[in-house]
């Protein structure tokens, strides 16, 4: 069954295969999506997007996700290529300059911080913003982006990213309410599991607390395909009351309090 047939949008953040954003590329064109790519300047020049543009028969658009320019010109160039307005766009950009510099959150350097709100969060503001201006979605239209539960919970080592996460939840729901009012367009937050990427992959002690949360999980980890699968639905018309959100994709971990079997080392 395809569930995009016929849709039009644009991703973000794919920047290697191991990016969440590569494998919602991929599913998205096996569910009969068309839909541009887009990433910063930089990550065009060092990712291997341009391999996931011919995979998925997409064109590739530069685009800073703190710029507004940028923004305005990725949407009017999807919307000539595509031939129309859009269906859904996914943000699946993070990054904390502190986190890359090692700065712990009792010692943060604050004009990098500001650059962590606005390149994690602040853009999928400016992002649906941009779009709400410009009339640009389709009613039922979907945003949806990429969250950590780091937003509810303390993770000592994800420093500044936990605030980035808090702000970006609260966007979808905030923008949820307005846009959902304007055109019925949703927006949704999806709490991932720890995963395996170049973003999560920079986190101090990553590789412990990917552990430990597949423990804590009675289904395990969700892997990125699987958070991939669950995208589509948000795309998709199957899941057209759904706005306003933050949806834990984590395999329970999100509700569990202790588990014994992680205390005693089974
Ligand atoms: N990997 C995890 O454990 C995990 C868990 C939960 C949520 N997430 C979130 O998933 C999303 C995708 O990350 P990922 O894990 O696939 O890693 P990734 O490194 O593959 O993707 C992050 C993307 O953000 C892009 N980006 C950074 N600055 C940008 C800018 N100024 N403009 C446009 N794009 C920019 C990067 O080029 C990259 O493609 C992020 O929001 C991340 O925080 C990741």
């Amino acid at each position: 069954m395809k569930l995009l047939e016929g849709k039009k949008g644009i991703i973000t953040g794919a920047l290697d295969e191991k990016s969440i954003a590569w494998k919602v590329a991929l599913k998205a064109r096996e569910h009969g999506a068309s839909f541009t790519l887009s990433n910063a300047p930089v990550a065009l020049r060092m990712g291997t997007i341009q391999e996931l543009g011919r995979l998925c028969d997409a064109q590739i658009i530069s685009a800073d996700a703190t710029s507004l320019d940028d923004i305005k010109n990725l949407y009017n160039k999807s919307i000539e290529i595509l031939g129309g307005k859009l269906d859904f766009v996914l943000h699946s950009i993070g990054m904390s300059p502190n986190v890359r510099k090692g700065k712990v959150y009792t010692d943060l350097n604050y004009d990098f911080y500001l650059k962590t709100l606005d390149i994690s969060a602040v853009s999928f503001h400016k992002m649906i913003q941009t779009a709400y201006q410009m009339d640009c979605i389709n009613e039922w239209g979907s945003f949806t982006a990429l969250s950590y539960i780091a937003a509810q919970r303390v993770f000592p080592d994800y420093g500044d990213m936990a605030d980035a996460k808090a702000l970006l939840e609260s966007i979808a729901r905030s923008f949820g309410y307005h846009f959902g009012k304007f055109k019925k367009v949703r927006v949704n937050t999806i709490s991932q599991s720890p995963t395996i990427t170049t973003a999560g992959s920079g986190v101090k002690g990553f590789d412990v607390f990917h552990e430990f949360a597949a423990k804590m999980s009675p289904l395990g980890n969700a892997p990125a395909e699987a958070c991939a699968d669950f995208c589509i639905f948000l795309f998709s018309d199957l899941s057209r009351f759904i706005t306003m959100q933050n949806l834990y994709h984590d395999g329970g971990f999100s509700n569990v309090g202790v588990d014994p079997s992680v205390l005693v080392g089974n």
